[in-house]
Order: C-alpha cells, then structure tokens, then sequence
C-alpha cells in the first residue's frame, strides 16, 4: 500500500471539479501534440482557472484545509516580521511592502497592526496574488479585521516600476511549477505527462522543453555522479525573482520557504526528488491524482535563488534558519508579559512550533536580499549560513 492509497475520499463535489480539470488537462495535452512539461501540467493543477487548486474556492489553507503555514500558526511569526521589515524601513524613504502571494490575508494583517503600534505604517501594503478566490478572501479578512487601515491595502496585477520597500514571499516559490528531470547512468531525460489508455502517465524525453534546462541538468550531473536519480528545477522562481530584482530600486526581499542549498538539494541520496502533494493534512507523492484538490509543491533550491540574485544586482544578505531569523527578530519579547499562564502555555506551545529544529525551525529557511541599501541588516547575520550555498 502506498502512502497516496491511504488518502480519504474526496466528496462527490470536490470529485466532479477534479474530473473537469483533468479532462482540460487531457485537451491541453491533444493541443500541444502528445505531452506536457511537468511544469506545464502542475500549473494546470494548481492555477488553471476556475478548476486550479488555488484558483477554485476549496479551503486550502489552516485546520480545515491541507496544510497550514507559520503565519496561520501564530502571530509571533509576521510580527517578528515586521521587526525585520523595520530594520529596513529606517533606510529607506518610502515606506512600502509588496507580498506576493497572501493566503488567507492573515500576515499582512498581523504585520500592518505591528507596525501600526510602532507608528512604522507603510503607506502602501500592496499584494499580488495568482489566486482570485484567495484575493476575495484576503479583502473580507482584512475589512473585517483591520477596517481602519485596511485602504492601504493595493492588490496588483503586475509588479510596480521603481519599487522602494519591502517584498515579502512565505510559501509562495514552493508553489511554483517545477521541471523534472530523470538521471539514468549518465543520460539526463525530462519528464512530461501523456494520455495513456485514457489515463495521465509519466513519459520522460531526452528532449528538453526549455533550453535553460540543459545548464541545470549538468549543473547536476556533476553533484550527483553517475547514478539514477529524479529531481526538480524551478525554472518560474528564478524568472520571477529576475523580475523583482528589475522592479526594486531600494529596499529589501525576503524569500521565506522550506529548502536546502543546492549541494543539500542534489545530495546523492535525495535521489527521489523533493516534489510532495497535500491532500487534508496528509502528504504522499502522487501528483497525478486528486488533481485541482491537493497541493503539490518542491523544495527551494535557495543557492538558485541566491546566483540569480546576484546575477540581477542584488546583495545576499543572509541566509538563515527560520529558527535563527525569528530569534534574531526578538520573537521571545514578542509573548504577552501578563500573569495569564494559559496565554503563556499558548505562546510557549506556538513559540516551539515556529522554532524547533523538529518542527519548523530548521527545515524552513530564510534568504535576505537587499539593494541600494546604504548599510547592512545585522538581524540577518545572526548564525548566517550563506556559507553554504
Ligand atoms: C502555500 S500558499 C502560502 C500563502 C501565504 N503566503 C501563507 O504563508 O500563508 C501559496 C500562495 O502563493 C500564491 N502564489 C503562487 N504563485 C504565485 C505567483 N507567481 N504570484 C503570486 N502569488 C502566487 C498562491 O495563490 C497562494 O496564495
């Protein structure tokens, strides 16, 4: 039995939108002659619109969704942020935050009602968001929990020109379509999906869909040897942090998401990939079920992120454990100071949840970028491991 055999049945609702989106799936497939890049098929999955696990209106995210993120977890963690956010804000002009892709919309109200009480409000918190029911949501939470400061919450559609502030994105490059690439005694095929027997199978081809891919595949090649191995390259990431780079002007990125350095990535032994699919709380690896009803995701390769960055004229600032990122950022003077022992049991409990290396703390990492910044973070030096990548 496998872990995906083990997943509880989706109701008949959910089952009818998943059937739809396979059978666009299936057309796509016809229409580009046979087969689809992974990357292709996964963004099908998660943003094809009306249909997509983000684009259509399941609940996703927190207790009754399929996964949950530290801002949902507690409000220690965005107000931790905001002292990050801070940092840059007292070099900087204008004071602004863009957040790619919100969720539930319950950062930015955390954030916004931190700086509110520093008196550090940015005059814009713009979002742009993939998902339009998640945007829905992100405007209802954010009038109804903040309707006093709500208004200077912009959502785009685009990346503004000249940005000067702060970009934020937590779990959002994770949710990015990935490439995979199959390694077999020394020969690099990609591998795309097909219709087979009326049922979407892997197929892998020597030919590669984009000719960036080749750079990567011997990039591995080298830091994994001769052996067979399947993985992922997320090609959309570093287009889109190519972008930011070109949009910022002065301020600073911060790249919040679970990953490794690329030699941690592509260690011999991850020979299987880091691509894993949510479906009710529940992870397995079967991305070719449940379609447009789990999430599926990879791992960052944090040194991709980093060589494009300065590819694109940015500096690394840091790079940290969630753990260490939080703890620079004073998260334990964030708790409450009363005498309620159960709100400090509460605190104590979520504190543990953000940091500790078995929750998570260490798997969880964060890149700093900054430009045109006339001195450095220091929170982002606390136990910095840019060593690594
Ligand atoms: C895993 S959820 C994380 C949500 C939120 N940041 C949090 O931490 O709770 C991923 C989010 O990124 C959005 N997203 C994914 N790709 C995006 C992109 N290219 N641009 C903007 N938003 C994107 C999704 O719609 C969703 O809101």
């Amino acid at each position: 039995m496998t872990m995906a055999d083990k997943l509880p049945v989706p109701d008949p609702i959910a089952q009818q939108y998943s059937e739809q989106l396979v059978t666009l799936i299936k057309q796509k497939i016809v229409d580009a002659g046979g087969k689809i890049s992974f990357a292709d098929y996964m963004q099908h999955c998660l943003f094809a619109p009306g249909l997509g696990y983000y684009s259509a209106g399941s609940h996703k995210i927190g207790k009754q969704g399929d996964f949950t993120t530290a801002p949902e977890i507690s409000s220690l963690f965005s107000r931790t942020l905001a002292q990050h956010i801070n940092d840059v804000f007292k070099q900087i002009e204008q004071l602004n935050i863009l957040e790619f892709g919100a969720g539930s919309g319950k950062m930015a109200v955390d954030i916004l009602t931190e700086l509110k009480s520093q008196s550090m409000l940015p005059e814009h918190y713009y979002i742009i968001e993939a998902s339009a029911d998640l945007r829905d949501r992100q405007e209802k939470l954010l009038h109804s929990e903040i309707p006093d400061i709500a208004n200077r919450v912009v959502w785009l559609d685009s990346l503004p020109e000249n940005f000067i502030g702060v970009i934020l994105a937590n779990e959002v490059c994770d949710a990015m379509p990935v490439h995979c690439l199959q390694f077999n005694q020394g020969r690099v095929s990609e591998r795309y999906i097909e219709t087979i027997n009326s049922e979407l199978q892997w197929c892998d081809d020597e030919d590669l869909s984009q000719p960036l891919l080749a750079k990567h595949a011997n990039n591995i090649q080298d830091l994994i040897g001769n052996i067979n191995y399947t993985t992922e390259v997320n090609l959309a990431a570093e287009a889109w942090l190519t972008s930011l780079a070109a949009s910022l002007e002065q301020g600073a990125i911060f790249i919040i998401d679970y990953g490794y350095p690329q030699t941690s990535y592509y260690h011999p032994q991850r020979d299987n990939g880091t691509l894993m699919c949510y479906y009710q709380h529940q992870g397995h690896d079967n991305p070719l079920i449940l379609q447009g009803i789990q999430d599926i995701t990879a791992h960052i390769n944090f040194t991709a992120l980093a060589q494009t960055a300065m590819d694109n004229e940015l500096d690394v600032e840091g790079f940290q454990s969630q753990a260490d990122f939080l703890l620079a950022g004073g998260i334990t003077e964030l708790a409450p100071t009363d005498d309620n022992e159960l709100s400090h049991l509460h605190y104590a409990s979520k504190l543990k949840q953000l940091t500790l290396p078995s929750e998570m703390g260490e798997s969880f990492k964060v890149l700093t970028l900054s430009k045109n910044l006339e001195q450095l973070l220091p929170r982002c030096k606390l136990a910095d491991r840019r060593y690594s990548l």
